[in-house]
C-alpha cells in the first residue's frame, strides 16, 4: 500500500497512540496531537518511524485554527481519538447544583464532540477522494453514561451527517465504539477491581479490551478496501453490547 498521512488526535496516550503505532508499523507518516507536549514527546521518541506531534487543545476554535499552519497540507487519514470521560477529574456535582452539572455537561460535550468536529471541519479541505475519517466513541453511548454517554452518543448522529456530506466526495466517516479498554489513561488509575470484574464479566470474551483491539478495528476502516462502508457504528466490546 502507498505510504499515506496520517492524523491521530489523543495520539499520545492509549487508544490513539495504539492507533498511531500502527499507521507507524505500516509505514505512514503519522501526526499525534494532544494538549500535552511532554506525553507527545514521549510517543514520538516511543514509536520512531515518521512520526511526529503537534500539540494544541482540539476543543478550543482558535487553538484548532492555529494549529493548522503546523498540520500537514494533505491528509489521507484523520482519526479523532481526543476524548474521555472529563467527570473522571473532578467530584460529581452536588444534588440541585444546577450551574456544576452544566459545567460538567459542557466539559463532556466540549471534550468527546467538539474535539472531533472541529478538527474534522478545520481538516475537511485537506482530505482528498479516498480519505478516511474515524471518530472513537463509546458503549456508554448505548448503555448509558449520563454527560460522558450523551456527548459519545452525539458523536453517532454528527457522524451520519457527515457520512452524507462527504460521500460524494468519495471520503468515508465512521465510529468505532469501544467498551472497557486497558492501557489507557481513561480511568485516571481508579477502575476498581469490582467494576473491573462487572465490565468483563458483561462481555461473551470474558475479558478486558486492549488499545490494539479498538486500533484493529481503526485500521480496517481506514483502509482502501473500506471504501463503501460509512455512516456505521463498529462495535469493539467483546459483545458487552450488541450493534446489530
Ligand atoms: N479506555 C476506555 O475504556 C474507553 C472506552 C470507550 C471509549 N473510549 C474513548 O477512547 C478515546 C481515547 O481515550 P483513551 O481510553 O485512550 O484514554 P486516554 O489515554 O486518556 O486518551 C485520551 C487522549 O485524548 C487527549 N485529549 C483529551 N482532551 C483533549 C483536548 N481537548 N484536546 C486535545 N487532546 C485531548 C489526551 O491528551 P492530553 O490530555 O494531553 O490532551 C489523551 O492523549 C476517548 O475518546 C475515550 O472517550 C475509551
Amino acid at each position: 500500500m502507498t505510504a499515506r498521512t496520517i492524523i491521530v488526535t489523543g495520539g499520545g496516550t492509549g487508544i490513539g497512540r495504539a492507533v498511531a503505532a500502527g499507521f507507524a508499523a505500516a509505514g505512514d507518516s503519522v501526526v499525534v496531537t494532544g494538549r500535552r507536549r511532554s506525553k507527545l514527546d514521549e510517543t514520538v521518541a516511543e514509536l520512531g518511524g515518521k512520526v511526529s506531534a503537534v500539540d494544541f487543545d482540539a476543543s478550543d476554535p482558535a487553538a484548532v485554527t492555529e494549529a493548522l499552519h503546523r498540520l500537514p497540507a494533505t491528509i489521507d487519514v484523520l482519526v479523532n481519538a481526543a476524548g474521555g470521560n472529563t467527570g473522571m477529574d473532578h467530584p460529581a456535582p452536588e444534588p440541585g447544583d444546577l450551574a456544576a452539572e452544566a459545567a460538567a455537561w459542557r466539559a463532556n460535550f466540549d471534550a468527546n464532540v467538539l474535539t472531533a468536529v472541529l478538527v474534522t471541519t478545520a481538516l475537511l479541505p485537506r482530505m482528498p477522494s479516498g480519505g478516511r475519517i474515524v471518530t472513537i466513541g463509546s458503549i456508554a453511548a448505548r448503555r448509558g453514561g449520563g454527560d460522558y454517554g450523551a456527548a459519545k452518543a452525539a458523536i453517532e448522529a454528527w457522524t451520519a451527517s457527515l457520512a452524507a456530506e462527504i460521500g460524494p466526495r468519495g471520503l468515508t466517516a465512521n465510529v468505532v465504539a469501544p467498551g472497557l479498554t486497558v492501557g489507557t489513561e481513561f480511568f485516571r488509575g481508579r477502575l476498581t477491581d469490582a467494576r473491573r470484574e462487572r465490565l468483563v464479566g458483561d462481555t461473551m470474551t470474558k475479558r478486558e479490551g486492549t488499545t490494539e483491539d479498538v486500533a484493529a478495528a481503526v485500521q480496517y476502516l481506514a483502509a482502501p478496501a473500506a471504501g463503501h462502508v460509512t455512516g456505521q457504528i463498529l462495535h469493539v466490546n467483546g459483545g458487552a453490547y450488541l450493534g446489530r
